[in-house]
């Protein structure tokens, strides 16, 4: 039949905009996972200590260059973790050398590796007025912290109490609000200049029953936690919409499983490794294949002011593909995140 849905789809290279890379023997053990795929991908500086300074921006990419596998190409794109003593001067120069594509704001407290976040965003609006200047996008986790805040409700509550005065405030600034969860925020993007969002793949497919109903499932918690069903739908229509203010960001942060099965257990899905196969079901689900180089190789680059790749994948649509159940690094075993539905797209 000619109206049978595509079975190969041909796209630009995809890049990943938001990246937990962490370091050592873990880096060494997930970054294959990354540069199988994708070409590019966004650097979180959440490392311990954080990436503060161009100084420690350029030696993590060192190591990151040094752990990547024989012939890979892979580009990773460096971030400056912000704080109220971030310096002026070196940020502005390590964006003139190109070494820093983004900065990451990290309220204090709001997640994995946050304690040197802000506390005082008065005390970050320099920086950001210098931002603003020369086109240096800030990335988001946008939830607050105030212990008052249901965990549900942190995104919203971000979005009115500190995102929108930070916008009012510094209109020219380009800002990423990092994996969003919510209807709320997926309209707020939407509606609003110089304001783009990066959504998980995980967050497209889990909600938070997911999480909890059955038994708690550790390896589903993230931050920000998945919520209701109604929201991961608005995801999945942003996503698939081709709305030039949505793409790929995984927010994949490896943790080991002593740390995920654990009493107080680490926030972070794994999803470098079947991203792409499950975001292939997801947009053929949804009857949007033709919007899936939009969402992953297209409407980040075009935000970040980078050209697309030039290199290509090719899924294919077969008999069930499967993925390792884990990962094993130096560090220790990492599960990957598992889709809970069967997987058809392998990428070649
Ligand atoms: O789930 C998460 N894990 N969310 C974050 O914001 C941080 C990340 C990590 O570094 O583990
Ligand atoms: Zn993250």
């Amino acid at each position: 039949m000619s109206n049978a849905a595509p079975t190969t789809l041909t796209i630009r290279q995809p890049d990943d905009w938001h990246l937990h890379l962490r370091d050592g023997e873990m880096l060494k053990g997930i970054l294959p996972e990354t540069t199988r795929h994708f070409a590019r991908a966004i650097i979180m500086p959440n490392l311990v200590p954080p990436v503060l300074t161009g100084a420690d921006a350029a030696a993590y990419r060192d190591r990151i260059l040094a752990a990547k596998p024989d012939g890979s190409k892979f580009q990773p794109l460096m971030t400056l973790y912000l704080t109220e003593d971030t310096d002026i001067r070196d940020l502005r120069a390590a964006y003139e050398v190109g070494l820093i594509k983004a900065v990451k704001l990290y309220p204090a407290g709001a997640t994995t590796n946050s304690a040197s976040g802000v506390k005082d965003f008065t005390k970050v609006k320099r920086v950001l007025e210098n931002m603003a200047q020369i086109g240096l996008p800030l990335c988001v986790h946008g939830e607050v912290t105030d212990p008052e805040i249901d965990i549900f409700d942190r995104e919203a509550a971000f979005i009115d109490r500190i995102l929108d005065p930070i916008r009012r405030d510094v209109p020219e600034l380009k800002v990423v609000m990092e994996h969003i969860t919510t209807l709320v925020a997926a309209d707020y993007v939407r509606t609003s200049a110089n304001l783009a969002a990066t959504i998980t793949t995980h967050h497209l497919v889990i909600n938070r029953n997911h999480i909890l109903v059955g038994g708690i499932k550790p390896h589903y918690y993230c931050l920000p936690v998945a919520k209701r069903e109604e929201h991961r739908l608005a995801l999945r229509r942003a996503a698939t919409s081709g709305d030039a203010s949505f793409f790929l960001g995984t927010d994949s942060a490896p943790h080991i499983d002593a740390l995920k099965e654990h009493a107080c257990g680490c926030a972070g899905c794994f999803t470098a490794t079947n991203t792409m196969s499950i975001l292939a079901e997801v947009f053929d689900q949804d009857g949007a294949l033709e919007n899936l180089e939009r969402f992953a190789s297209l409407n980040g680059p075009a935000f970040y002011g980078l050209p697309a790749n030039d290199t290509r994948i090719t899924l294919t649509k077969g008999a069930e593909v499967k993925y390792p159940e884990k990962i094993e690094t130096g560090a220790g075993p990492v599960t990957v995140f598992d889709p809970a539905m069967p997987l058809h797209w392998s990428v070649s």
